[in-house]
């Protein structure tokens, strides 16, 4: 009898001690499973990261916020991609002894010019091997020839895959053709905010320029692909309205200063216009304040190609629907406000990460949306008197 109880008492201390073990050990598992924000490489179901080891770096834990990659970066299978790399640049000896790149327009048959739009969505690793000349970060410069301009294409971004994957494989072929040192950016707006593309751009421009020397650059929509080489991707004395045809149009300019779409902006104009307005969060207006800041604090007209020349697909399926019509935008475009006041000198954002994929770079940041009021106050913009409502007279009937 005490020997069976005996016996009872140990296994019910042995199945007590198993199971302290088992939850020891599992809670041991469960921390070392933490992803530290810093390590892309745990992300591999996300991401496919590349192999060549030379060229992966860990990025400064300074350099990005404390939230883990894995939350917040747009998970693009099979894409791959590097960190912290310094994009390349031709070697200035022997850049130097190159001719000038010139990609002439001469023929008199213009039907060479005009670009078969790719309209097949291909996953991010086949598009890769179509432009596997390009380097990380969506970077590339003609290898016999010497550049005038270094531009950079900035895209507003979020949550658009089909259109990017159209727009990247298009585009590269694009921009080869045209011998042109480029890089590609792609602004991811994380979070639920209204969408602000304006001073996603300005994201744009503030990253690039820490990366690269760039003078030219374009700012881009992601469902907008150029149909004709003639529409040369540079940037010249004035700003350049590039998407001026588009076929959702019937290749009509909708209106005398519409600036929306895609333009081209050196740095000097960039810079002196601050940039980008960042007060427009949500659909409209944003564009129409850029020909404004052109116009008023540049003193400048803006130039356009040919309408023949300027055309572009509009790629328009693939459930994409526009943001919420910001309700503010025409008191703030005619407020006449101080363009000093606003633009890249008070573009805020929280960058997440910089991420070096094949074929383009990804800047993901949060913006902090603020509210009318608080943009009236500081802008000091007084709202505008409604339009007085026209009295109909009902005829009797
Ligand atoms: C908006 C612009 C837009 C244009 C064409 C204007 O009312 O303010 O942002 O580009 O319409 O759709």
């Amino acid at each position: 009898m005490f020997y069976t109880r005996r016996t009872v008492f140990v296994f019910i201390c042995s199945i007590v001690f198993l199971q302290a073990l088992y939850y020891i050990i599992t809670l041991q598992l469960k921390k070392n499973q933490t992803i530290s924000p810093y390590d892309l490489t745990s992300d591999k179901e996300k991401l496919s990261v590349s192999n060549d080891t030379t060229l992966i770096q860990k990025i400064e834990p300074s350099f990005i916020s404390t939230t883990s990659i894995q939350t917040l970066v747009p998970s693009f299978i099979k894409a791959t991609y590097v960190l912290a790399i310094n994009l390349t640049r031709p070697d200035p000896v022997v850049f130097k002894s190159y001719p000038v790149c010139n990609f002439s327009i001469s023929n008199n048959d213009t039907s060479i010019y005009r670009v078969t739009v790719s309209k097949t969505i291909h996953p991010f690793d086949v598009i890769e091997k179509h432009h596997d000349d390009i380097d990380w970060g969506g970077h590339w410069f003609p290898k016999t020839c010497r550049t005038e301009q270094r531009l950079a294409l900035i895209i507003c971004y979020r949550n658009r895959e089909f259109h990017l994957k159209l727009f990247l494989d298009n585009i590269h072929s694009f921009l080869k053709q045209q011998q042109l040192d480029y890089t590609i950016f792609v602004v991811n707006q994380h979070g639920t905010d209204q969408f602000n593309r304006a001073a996603l751009f300005n994201v744009g421009f503030l990253e690039a320029m820490k990366l690269y020397s760039f003078d030219c650059f374009i700012f881009h929509d992601v469902d907008l692909i150029p149909e004709d080489l003639r529409n040369v991707y540079k940037c010249g004395d004035r700003p350049r309205h590039m998407s001026v045809a588009v076929d959702k149009f019937n290749y009509k300019l909708l209106y005398s200063t519409l600036f929306g779409g895609v333009t081209a902006f050196s740095l000097s104009d960039f810079v002196g216009a601050n940039g980008y307005p960042t007060v427009y969060w949500g659909w409209g207006g944003e564009d129409d304040d850029m020909y404004l800041r052109v116009s008023r604090k540049l003193k400048k007209s803006i130039t356009r190609y040919p309408i023949e020349i300027a055309r572009y697909k509009m790629i328009r399926t693939y459930n994409h629907t526009s943001g919420k019509a910001n309700p503010h935008r025409h008191d703030i475009l005619y407020s006449k406000y101080d363009y000093n006041r606003d633009g890249i000198n008070t573009t805020r954002y929280n960058l997440h990460e910089l991420v070096f994929y094949k074929t383009f770079t990804m800047i993901n940041v949060t913006l902090t949306e603020e509210r009318f009021e608080q943009i009236s106050a500081r802008l000091n913009i007084t709202k505008r008197k409604p339009a007085k409502k026209i009295k109909t007279i009902r005829r009797k009937a």
